[in-house]
């Protein structure tokens, strides 16, 4: 098949390139030159395993191909993606501004029939007036609009494509269906076949519930504190129920990047434009919102409510390992809060550092561990990078001045922690002093 696909970010961008990959002729638009330019020597602006390499064979390979000119993308298409982003507004609502001005570019230049995808998260509703827009542009109905949402994670967005669980096809028309059931045929998954407002629906449910079970199993780790419980030992108990599943049970300082926060706020406006209260999603995001604090409670807690002067290494700046970005991640309100605190922070990122250093004012990142921790009052864990969990611990303790962990991650055994000497606390779990 001649597939489109419009805006090279994430989703877009890991989508053409696997599309192509399973064997369609893909061609990707995006506005910016320059990342066009770059793309199609397999430079890609994100990081992520595994991408340049593939880019770069279905470039070789004929089936892949970059442009900023849309009628090029269009022309012989079967099928359009629309990926371009939906940043949140002040209020959380998603802003339609791109996926509308492509929609009218779309309605400019279309000849044939086409099936038009919506891949962007988009408010329900979003189908029908991506629909209205091409309409009234081209001055035909030869095209149907579909939804397809996408569901890959940041660091292991190929792997995902590539083995999809399912593959959620909204559409309006028998022959739209066809299409895009063919299209996902050599993923070999589970289609679900749907009308396009509840495709809509699935991506913010599945994304808000997720969300719903990092919060709550932090809820359960706050009241593990209390009561002296832990929750690793919780979350594996409960795992074992195949209704509860042992996936997103992992405690820490919250969720953040670039989905589950945007996609719980816009679930609550779409509810309450609705005139309904979604209370469940709302609190979690109040949930997450709070949690990320609890890193500073517990270092206050040692420090006698005084971080003055202390130097804190910070391990980790991305919301998660294996990415480099920034967006809502926890260090972004707690790096300064600790500057604004009086501590002298020394962070590390193994690759977030660069793009840390836009969102964060005044971020000492360091460019190793090593200098992070030298002399260290304190090593502060943020994100769970595998790199952290092979820290020498033994070496470690003789090069911070002081050997206190305050684990947002829970990445080591709190009793094998103790035993080195450490004084460790983690989220949801025994607070362990080994000092002397
Ligand atoms: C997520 C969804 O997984 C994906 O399906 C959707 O399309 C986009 O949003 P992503 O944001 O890339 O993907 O990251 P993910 O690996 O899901 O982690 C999200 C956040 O949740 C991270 O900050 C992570 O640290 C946190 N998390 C995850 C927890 O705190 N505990 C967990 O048990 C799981």
């Amino acid at each position: 098949m001649n597939v489109c696909v419009v805006g090279t970010g994430y989703v877009g961008l890991v989508s053409g390139v696997c599309f192509s990959d399973i064997g369609n002729k893909v061609t990707c638009i995006d506005l910016d030159q320059e990342k066009i330019d770059k793309l199609k020597q397999g430079i890609i602006p994100i990081y992520e395993p595994g991408l340049s390499d593939l880019v770069l064979k279905n470039i070789n390979e004929n089936r892949l191909s970059f442009s900023t000119d849309l009628t090029e993308g269009l022309k012989d298409a079967d099928v359009v993606f629309i990926a371009v982003g939906t940043p949140p507004k002040e209020n959380g609502e998603a802003d339609l501004q791109y996926v509308e001005a492509v929609a009218k570019s779309i309605g400019e230049h279309l000849d044939s029939y086409k099936v038009i995808v919506t891949k962007s998260t988009v408010p329900v509703g979003t189908g029908k007036r991506v629909k209205e827009i091409i309409a009234s542009v081209s001055g035909h109905t030869n095209f149907d609009i579909a939804s397809n949402p996408e569901f890959l994670r940041e660091g292991s967005a190929i792997y995902d494509t590539m083995n999809m669980e399912r593959a959620v096809i909204g559409v309006e028309s028998e022959k739209a269906g066809e299409v895009l059931t063919e299209l996902h045929k050599p993923f070999n998954t589970n289609i679900v076949l749907t009308d396009v407002e509840t495709a809509e629906m699935i991506k913010y449910a599945s994304n808000a519930f997720l969300a719903t079970k990092i919060s709550f199993i932090n809820e359960v780790a706050n009241v593990c504190e209390l009561v002296g419980a832990d929750v690793t030992k919780v979350a594996e108990g409960m795992g074992f129920d195949n209704r509860i599943g042992k996936a997103f049970l992992q405690a820490g300082i919250g969720y953040g990047g670039s989905c589950f926060p945007k996609d719980t706020s816009a679930l609550v406006q779409i509810a309450g434009k609705a005139g309904y209260d979604f209370k469940i999603v709302r609190n979690v995001e109040e949930v997450n919102q709070n949690q990320r604090f609890k890193i500073i409670d517990k270092l206050e807690a040692v420090f006698n409510n005084d971080l003055s002067g202390r130097k804190i290494a910070v391990l980790g700046l991305a919301f998660k390992p294996n990415t480099d970005d920034m967006r809502d991640a926890p260090s972004i309100d707690l790096v300064p809060l600790l500057q604004e605190k009086g501590a002298d922070v020394f962070a590390f990122d193994p690759v977030a550092a660069e793009n840390a250093r836009k969102v964060i004012p005044g971020l000492n990142a360091v460019e190793n561990l090593q200098k992070a921790v030298n002399n260290a009052d304190a090593v502060v864990i943020l994100t769970d990078w595998p790199e952290f969990k092979e820290m020498d611990l033994v070496q470690l303790k003789e090069t911070i001045n002081q050997p206190i962990i305050i684990d947002g991650r829970n990445m080591f055994e709190p009793e094998t922690m103790k035993e080195l000497g450490y004084y460790y606390s983690s989220i949801g779990r025994p607070l362990v002093d080994g000092r002397e």
